[in-house]
């Protein structure tokens, strides 16, 4: 087991953000086809499965390290959450896809890591999988630039990336990927993929139910599961830390890597509880249109949880783009 490092370091090579700038027409260009089908919405994750009220609760006695920005003493915040399909397109639930749990932790005090200004927002935006598809943001820009154009320019962009043979590997991965087993979202544990700072350090965060009990899910509307549930009782995860310990292990830069566990654990830092509320009638309508025009966004942070690596600096261009687009930016 190793401990958490303060010396990470991004490398940012020269015309990144050049790069990242140069998808963005097409990414609105198959937006606003995308939204012309199903109404206007999100480029990625447009279809929300449910939004819901909820909150955090920071546990005291946390190690030093992990005492920094929104975890620095023992609070509660308000919380925002979003429940999500990965694609670009309306699906039934039952089709394979990622699965997103869009955390918006408010009332907090700090300042925008992209402008200094005052800040009282902290999303952390995680997925059903402990790292990302990719290692690198442009394989992920040219496959989705390539889903858009169909199945043909699909396999002659990992042909090219990955050589005749080599595309089938990386094909067979992400349909893996895409059909992982979900028992639904309060089943399933969800993290951030990529790391954010916590501070001097760095982590990945993630939230995992607290409770094993679950009512199974209806594959075909996973909303059904979790209503349910909160008819019953509230649902809790816990909210952990797993640290950035040395590039070689823990890397910053190459998003597809897991971190492996016996280097550095996952420490619990918080609870995140969705208490028992309204799941029909106006209310719940209400809070449903409210979250559908909300901005998730990583870069939506404070200085102290600024987002890391090759794969958080794509998504700053992106998710401004297709906030632009669907009019809330
Ligand atoms: C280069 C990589 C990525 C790109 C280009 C990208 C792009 C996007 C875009 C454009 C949106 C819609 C934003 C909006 O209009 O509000 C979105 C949503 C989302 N993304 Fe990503 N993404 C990337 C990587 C990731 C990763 C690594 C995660 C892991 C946690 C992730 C999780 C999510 C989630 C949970 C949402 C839904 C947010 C919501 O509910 O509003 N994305 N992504």
């Amino acid at each position: 087991m190793k401990r958490p490092s303060k010396e990470f370091k991004e490398i940012i090579p020269e015309g990144e953000e050049q790069l990242f700038e140069s998808y963005i027409a097409t990414l609105t260009t198959l937006q606003k086809a995308k939204s012309k089908k199903f109404g206007k919405g999100r480029l990625l994750h447009r279809k929300g499965i449910m939004g819901l009220n909820a909150r955090l609760e920071v546990l005291p006695s946390l190690p030093v390290y992990a005492c920094q920005g929104i975890f620095a003493k023992p609070s509660t915040f308000p919380v925002i959450i979003r429940l999500s399909n990965g694609g670009l397109d309306v699906k039934n639930d039952s089709a394979p896809d990622i699965r997103g749990f869009a955390v918006k932790v408010q009332k907090v005090s700090g300042k925008s890591v992209l402008d200094g200004s005052d800040q009282t927002e902290q999303d952390f935006l995680m997925i059903n999988h402990s790292k990302f598809s990719v290692a690198r943001a442009e394989d992920f820009l040219d496959m989705l630039v390539a889903l858009s154009k169909g199945p043909l320019a699909l396999f002659s962009t990992m042909a090219k990336r990955h050589g005749f043979f080599g595309m089938f590997g990386a094909l067979g991965n992400l349909s893996k990927l895409m059909g992982k087993k979900f028992d639904g979202f309060m089943a399933e544990t969800f993290s951030t993929a990529v790391p954010v700072q916590i501070g001097d350090y760095a982590a990945k965060v993630r939230i995992r139910p607290l409770d094993n009990e679950y009512i199974q899910a209806d594959k075909s509307d996973l909303s059904l599961q979790v209503k349910k549930h909160l008819q019953q009782k509230d649902i809790t995860y816990e909210m952990q830390l797993q640290f950035f310990v040395d590039e070689e292990t823990t890397s910053l830069e190459d998003g597809s890597k897991e971190w492996p566990e016996e280097e550095s654990p996952f420490i619990t830092v918080a609870h995140l509880i969705i208490p028992q509320q309204p799941t029909d009638g106006a209310a719940f309508d209400d809070l449903q249109a409210q979250v559908e025009l909300l901005k998730f966004d990583p870069w939506n942070a404070i200085t102290e949880h600024k987002p890391l690596g090759n794969i958080m600096r794509a998504r700053k261009a992106a998710y401004f783009a297709s906030q632009k687009t669907r009019g809330v930016a």
